[in-house]
């Protein structure tokens, strides 16, 4: 687009360029706007704002289109692996099966933690929630990893981008069987890396651990589904916390901390809790009658997104795989049958078809991830597991970004104006 935004502030004329990208909304470049008019702009939840550029997932919320690097996520979730998604994500393209099988040993062969960081569980105590203790252990790998923490350095940033792909499954496996009071489990470098993890998730050292395809095809395809997702709330926090020239490792432990909250990957456990409390559909008009109540804070989890204003493609994918996968396992779980029935009435109701709700990414997740044997908590531990490498892809990005400044947001003040300190004895 040529022309240049125009602006009139107290009758002094200023003009922005318009920026085009590949596909997507044109921004306006408004870098120099407050040095032109004295004013910010306003947007405390970066509804209009792009913070960044970039050329790594691409989402059309009115299309409900998801794009990693130009290839639909509907495509990369069935034909693709999570391994070749993660290499595409970080370098731009699909592999060659030979470069394939180098990025997958090179990860392979960083999956093991230093023994030393095991002990950081003990203090935890057996019912701490996993997401507290990937908070404290992932942030604790700078502790561990000074030789990869020079963040100018092109190839300490590869290898603790590695390390971190890598160890993620460790240390959430770890977490998981700490929580159940079972030994840690090393990994099996003849395992994919899907396969790996769920062997030191599940596995007991009584006996041997057979990886079921079923349920490695299903955690890899959930795995693909929730690696990236553009300049959602916990990769910005990750770009901001980096843009300060802090380590990965920190970065990364700040992103797992923002993921937390149920308005974000915490909304997977919360979602299928709310499932449950349902119970049954004939108690489904009661919740709708209580996300619709603006004096009730209940909002139906795994609904309704900032950017899709339609299906959230990944809840597709979700949705038909939560059938599969259930009916490969033999198990059936009303609440799959509630989470449908909610869906089908709530798509009918004027409230969420006005406000363009639809069910996001949380809402079939947890369905099949209790099926495979998880507990609630572990959801948004698998969650951070998987989107750590678009944390990275996007860490990596910015930091090569040769127009990369500290992010420091400003603010609209309406607190008290300058006044004097009065001692205490005259208040
Ligand atoms: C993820 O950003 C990403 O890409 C995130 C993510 C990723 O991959 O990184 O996709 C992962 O976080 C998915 C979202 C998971 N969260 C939930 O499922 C929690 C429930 N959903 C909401 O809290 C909400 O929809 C958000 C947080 C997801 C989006 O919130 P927005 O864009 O700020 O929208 P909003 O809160 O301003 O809501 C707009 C209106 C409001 O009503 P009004 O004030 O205009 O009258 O819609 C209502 C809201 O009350 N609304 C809901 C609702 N979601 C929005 N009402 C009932 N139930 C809901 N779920």
């Amino acid at each position: 687009m040529g022309d240049n935004a125009k602006l009139d502030l107290g009758g002094k004329p200023s003009e922005y360029p318009v920026v085009s990208g590949t596909i997507g909304p044109d921004v306006i470049d408004i870098r120099k706007l407050y040095a032109a008019t004295g004013a910010f702009t306003f947007d405390p939840g970066f509804t209009s704002t792009a913070a960044c550029e970039s050329a790594i997932t691409y989402i059309d919320g009115d299309e409900g289109v998801l794009l990693h690097r130009g290839y639909p996520i509907d495509q990369l979730a069935e034909q693709s692996s999570f391994m070749e998604v993660s290499y595409l994500l970080l370098n731009g393209e699909l592999p060659s099966k030979a470069e394939l099988d180098k990025f997958s040993n090179t990860i392979t062969r960083h999956t093991m933690v230093h023994e030393q960081l095991a002990q950081f569980f003990r203090g935890f105590r057996r019912d701490a929630h996993p997401m507290a203790i990937m908070c404290g252990v992932v942030g604790a790998l700078s502790a561990f990893y000074h030789d990869s923490t020079d963040i100018n350095d092109p190839q300490q940033r590869l290898i603790a981008s590695h390390r971190l792909i890598a160890k993620i499954p460790t240390i959430a496996a770890m977490a998981y069987q700490y929580s159940v009071g079972r030994p840690f489990v090393f990994p099996k470098n003849d395992l994919s890396y899907t396969g790996n993890f769920l062997r030191m998730t599940f596995a007991n050292p009584a006996e041997e651990y057979e990886v079921d395809p079923i349920v490695e095809d299903a955690m890899d395809k959930i795995f693909i589904l929730h690696a990236d997702h553009e300049q959602n709330a916990s990769t910005s926090t990750v770009r901001l916390a980096g843009s300060s020239g802090a380590n990965p490792f920190a970065c990364i432990a700040a992103g797992i901390a923002c993921l937390w909250g149920p308005a974000h990957g915490g909304a997977n456990e919360a979602a299928l809790n709310m499932l449950r409390e349902i119970g049954t559909p004939d108690r489904i008009p009661e919740f709708i009658a209580r996300a619709k109540n603006k004096d009730d804070p209940f909002r139906l989890m795994g609904f309704g997104h900032r950017v899709y204003k339609n299906f959230d493609p990944r809840a597709k994918v979700l949705s038909k795989a939560a059938t599969d996968v259930l009916n490969k396992l033999g198990k059936n779980d009303p609440v799959l049958d509630t989470a449908r029935e909610l869906e089908q009435i709530a798509l009918k109701d004027p409230y969420f078809v006005d406000k363009k709700l639809y069910p996001n990414v949380d809402f079939y997740s947890g369905v099949i991830l209790s099926a495979i044997g998880f507990p609630t908590n572990m959801f948004t531990v698998l969650f951070a597991l998987a989107r750590t490498v678009g944390w990275v892809a996007q860490w990596n990005e910015m930091i090569s970004d040769p127009q990369q400044k500290i992010g420091r947001p400003r603010q609209l003040y309406t607190g008290a104006t300058k006044r004097d300190y009065v001692p205490v004895d005259k208040r």
